[in-house]
């Protein structure tokens, strides 16, 4: 083709590799969430900028590359893990990447966008136990690693503490870098507890004074997708209760009203664990308020809405 036009915001010298867009996400103002509160501003940090849609693409590349260094990864074997769905988009989506093959041990009930993603990909999905949740696929993969320990790369997200270094180096890094050290209060909910464990443990070395929260499902049976209710699962091996300065339980209901509120009144499609982070982050701001002071709110907006776009909590008001 001759004379072919060039395009400039390609050129080649600013070309990126996939994987080194991950990381640097944008951190968003909350103002009309937050416009109650007149002395309190609320942040999210907005991971659904990644390139997997999550912000467990920080903890997936820091946990591969850890095993590439280690050597316990090569493209002999194939990168195995359980997964509630977002780890397993970024192994997917690295392991395409860097030419690995992926296996996935899901819960049977995850939704069909999920699914749909991963295969998308390329990779391979085993199913366990629906009635048993994450931690159903956390029993599964343990078998299939046995079978034959030699064919895989298991990084198990629950006890690898490259998961949580990926926020200690970067996601706490940036937040804050974002808020000019600003920040008073951090709050986050736990799948893994990678991004909670690893962000307060930065605050608490270059900010001590900042106030570290964590949130999580009220109950056992929750419809908080990708989070944990400690008391009655599996424990992640890194998990330490003593961490949090506090923590909030969270409705379920009050999450999806907040996920309809941040897509109505702020234009943020996200999902449910983000609903239930910015409602933790209200009922932090409220007690805040009643004491008279003033706070500078930063939390995670982990995933985008579209894989939670054919639940049914959508078409309340
Ligand atoms: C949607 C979603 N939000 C939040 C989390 C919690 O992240 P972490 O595992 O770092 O605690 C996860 C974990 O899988 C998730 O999938």
């Amino acid at each position: 083709m001759a004379n072919a036009l060039p395009i400039p915001h390609l050129a080649r010298t600013e070309a990126e590799p996939l994987l080194a867009t991950i990381g640097n996400t944008p951190l968003l103002g909350l103002e009309k969430i937050a416009r109650e509160f007149p002395d309190i501003e609320i942040f999210g940090k907005a991971e659904y900028f990644n390139p997997g849609g999550s912000v467990k693409d920080r903890a997936a590349l820091n946990m591969v590359l850890d095993g590439e260094r280690s050597g316990k990864l090569n493209h002999h074997r194939t990168i195995l893990d359980a997964t509630s769905g977002n780890t397993g988009i970024a192994y997917a989506m690295i392991g395409a990447n860097r030419g690995y093959k992926v296996k996935l041990v899901l819960p049977g009930n995850a939704s069909e966008e999920r699914k749909r993603i991963l295969k998308a990909y390329g990779a391979e999905v085993v199913f366990s136990d629906p009635n048993e949740s994450s931690d159903g696929a956390i029993r599964r993969v343990r078998q299939v690693y046995m079978e034959d320990p030699n064919r895989y790369f298991y990084p198990d997200q629950y006890n690898n503490p490259a998961n949580w270094k990926a926020h200690f180096e970067g996601t706490a890094a940036e937040i804050i870098h974002q808020t000019d050290g600003g920040l008073t209060h951090f709050v986050a909910a736990m799948g893994t507890s990678g991004t909670f464990t690893g962000t307060t443990r930065r605050l608490r070395r270059d900010l001590p004074e900042v106030k570290c929260y964590s949130a999580q499902p009220s109950s056992g049976f929750h419809g908080l997708e990708g989070l944990k209710h400690m008391p009655t699962a599996i424990r992640p091996g890194f998990y330490d209760d003593t961490m949090a300065d506090g923590n909030l339980w969270i409705e379920t209901e009050d999450a999806y009203r907040m996920v309809r509120r941040l897509a109505r009144e702020e234009g943020l499609l996200v999902g449910i664990s983000s609903g239930c982070n910015v409602y933790a982050a209200t009922l932090l701001a409220r007690e805040i308020a009643a004491r008279g002071e003033s706070a500078i709110i930063v939390t995670i907006l982990c995933d985008s809405a579209e894989k939670y776009l054919s639940e049914n909590f959508w078409d309340q008001e």
